[in-house]
């Protein structure tokens, strides 16, 4: 889907020799710092900003030469809200049936299948500037899916949602990979991504750093589970040195000190460090051993 893709603004690289593809029928969760290139990488693949060198393909058509049969294929939730706000939520609907060419006869029904799938049947002739802000992503999210699209892409899609919201929001994308719809989705929630995913990308600095199934990552990165110790009065740099001979990871996480594979800590080295608080390990472990930086 994307080769060696690279794309510049000026002296930054936001995007540094990405390859990454989706298979059909998963989800793929794009997981990542602010700033890691992932909206850039959105927004080439939707040919809405061109990438400087590299090849995109999207459901066999090549970026962004064939980017008008491709868009009908595809539906695209941006990061920023970009509803009409002048316009009703049915009229909103309404315009993204004519954009992404459902046939005429067609539209009336579309636009009821997005309400629906929004549950926002009740609210159709309320303006987009009258409805509150978890409303708001499920019309954006209902707005890219009225055509029924093969991919979907989403860029950070349950930002600021209550937790109700949310969840709700994860049924629905779970649903539509249920129905065989391909949906590539960015996000910086470690939870999100763990749980949404087949597999996920770790992208850091323009690139993917890490890729596969969550709980394959996890085990082979972070192992079972991480052990937190609150530092001694030397700080942790004592206890690390002494997991390090053990070849034990670790991380800090402001004043603790986090080990990773905390189920492989051999009995010699317990006399000296007693017990932790232990929980699963998880992709942030991960993510934190592969690039020293946080997701979050
Ligand atoms: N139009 C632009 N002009 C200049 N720089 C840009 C532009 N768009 C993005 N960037 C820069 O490219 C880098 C990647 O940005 P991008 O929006 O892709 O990150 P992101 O992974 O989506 O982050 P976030 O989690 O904050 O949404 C950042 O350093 C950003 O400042
Ligand atoms: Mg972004």
């Amino acid at each position: 889907m994307l080769r060696n893709v690279v794309k510049r603004f000026g002296s930054l690289t936001a995007v540094d020799g990405l390859d990454l593809e989706v298979p059909a029928g998963i989800v793929l969760g794009l997981l990542g710092p602010n700033g890691a290139g992932k909206s850039t990488t959105m927004r080439m693949l939707t040919a809405q900003s061109r990438a400087d060198s590299g090849e995109i393909t999207i459901l066999g058509y090549a970026m962004p030469r064939a980017a008008k049969r491709a868009r009908a294929l595809m539906g695209v939730v941006p990061q920023h809200d970009n509803l009409d706000e002048e316009l009703t939520v049915g009229e909103n609907l309404e315009v993204f049936t004519h954009l992404y060419r459902v046939p005429r006869s067609q539209r009336a029904d579309a636009v009821e299948r997005a309400l629906r799938l929004a549950h926002l049947e009740d609210r159709r002739d309320t303006r987009a500037d009258r409805l509150s802000g978890g409303m708001r992503r499920r019309l954006l999210i209902a707005r890219g899916l009225v055509h029924r699209p093969r991919l979907v892409l989403l860029d950070e899609p349950t930002v600021g949602l209550d937790p109700q919201v949310r969840q709700e929001l994860w049924g629905l994308i779970t649903g539509l990979r249920d129905e065989g719809v391909t949906v590539l989705m960015s996000t910086h929630y470690i939870e999100e991504a763990e749980r949404l995913s087949d597999e996920v990308a770790l992208m850091a600095k323009g690139r993917v750093v890490a890729r596969g199934v969550p709980g394959d990552l996890i085990a082979e990165h972070a192992g079972k589970t991480v052990e937190e110790f609150p530092a001694g009065p030397d700080g942790p740099a004592g206890m690390e040195d002494i997991l390090r001979s053990g070849e034990i990871p670790t991380r800090r996480t402001g004043a603790t000190l986090s080990v990773l594979r905390a189920e492989e800590i051999p009995d010699s080295l317990r006399d000296t460090l007693g017990r932790g608080d232990t929980r699963a390990s998880n992709l942030e472990d991960v993510f934190v051993t592969l690039t020293g930086e946080r997701v979050e």
